[in-house]
């Protein structure tokens, strides 16, 4: 315990924009410290500007970094900036992860495995289920490939510029011709003639980060009674959309779960061998516990 960075200190880190609320620096170094592992992990705000998130990621590549996280609004950009993309980046255009390997850099996407690892650590899996996702940008761009490739029924995106769901839809189809999935705009009428069948509604928009933000949904009695209601949000072991799920008598998940997997999926990415699970939540949690439940806590990573 509290080694410090020496001469052979490994790096490791998250290159985003902001990054200064991450929980990932607390998590994976909590991982390393439990190890013993002489390694660090350091997050770089790193900003949109043109020219930047290249100069970052080959700065890495030249620093002898053994892997990196990379979150909003860089992700997109990093899928086209590695040398090699697994299948999990492909189909998302979007890299959370990259692999340093012989200076060769390899872009993966552990967002959306993660996300079906925590609905399994909760003992539901996705397959056969019929969804309702709200939200249409990147982080249900992530979960909705992630649940079509694990065998989902059906697919429903609500969102509220109705184009942009829309074009999700279509990218989806793009590489899964058979997937049953729609677009609808997030209007009451609308959503309620796809919630027959629905027994996985997830939240994927930033509605909520701010507690005082009416729900995105509130109308709980359209969907089957045992349907699984989850928030991606994790800032707070509750929004306002869980809470009135909650009081419908609904099982709720928010996004920490997805948090600690993804994260634990990058160390197989890294390492070979996925991270210890259980001292990232204790990490994660005891950092979140000390910060209070701010409005500002995006839950990106
Ligand atoms: P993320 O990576 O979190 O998905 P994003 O790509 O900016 O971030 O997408 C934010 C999502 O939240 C979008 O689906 C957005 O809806 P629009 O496409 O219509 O912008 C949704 N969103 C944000 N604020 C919202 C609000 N007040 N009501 C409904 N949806 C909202």
């Amino acid at each position: 315990m509290g080694m410090l960075p020496d001469a052979g200190t490994g790096l490791l880190a998250l290159i985003g924009w902001p990054v200064a609320h991450s929980l990932s620096p607390v998590m994976h170094n909590a991982g390393f410290r439990r190890l013993g592992w002489n390694l660090c992990y350091l997050a770089f705000a790193v900003p949109p500007e043109p020219g930047e998130v290249a100069a970052a990621v080959k700065g890495l590549r030249a620093l002898g970094s053994r892997g990196f996280n990379v979150t909003v609004p860089h992700k997109e950009a990093v899928a086209k900036l590695v040398d090699e993309l697994d299948h999990s980046a492909t189909q998302v255009g979007a890299v959370n992860t990259v692999a340093v390997r012989q200076g060769s850099l390899v872009g993966y996407n552990t967002d959306g495995l993660g996300f079906i690892a925590s609905l399994k650590e909760q003992g539901f899996d996705p397959k056969g289920h019929s969804v309702l996702v709200f939200g249409a940008g990147g982080a249900a761009r992530g979960v909705v490939a992630a649940m079509v490739q694990a065998g989902v029924r059906r697919v429903v995106v609500a969102n509220r510029s109705p184009d942009k769901a829309q074009r999700l839809v279509e990218d989806v189809r793009s590489f899964q011709p058979l997937a049953e999935i729609q677009a609808v705009p997030l209007e009451y009428a609308c959503v309620v003639r796809q919630a027959q069948g629905v027994t996985l509604v997830i939240n994927t928009t930033s509605v909520g980060l701010n507690p005082e933000d009416p729900p995105v949904w509130t109308d709980f009695s359209i969907f089957d009674s045992r349907s699984l209601v989850v928030d991606l949000i994790y800032h707070s072991e509750t929004t306002p959309f869980l809470a009135l799920a909650n009081e419908a008598g609904f099982r709720t998940m928010n996004g920490l779960g997805m948090l600690v997997h993804q994260a634990a999926l990058s160390w197989q990415v890294w390492f070979g061998e996925p991270g210890p699970v259980d001292v990232f939540y204790d990490a994660a949690r005891s950092a979140l516990r000390e910060r209070g439940s701010g409005a500002d806590h995006k839950r990106k990573e």
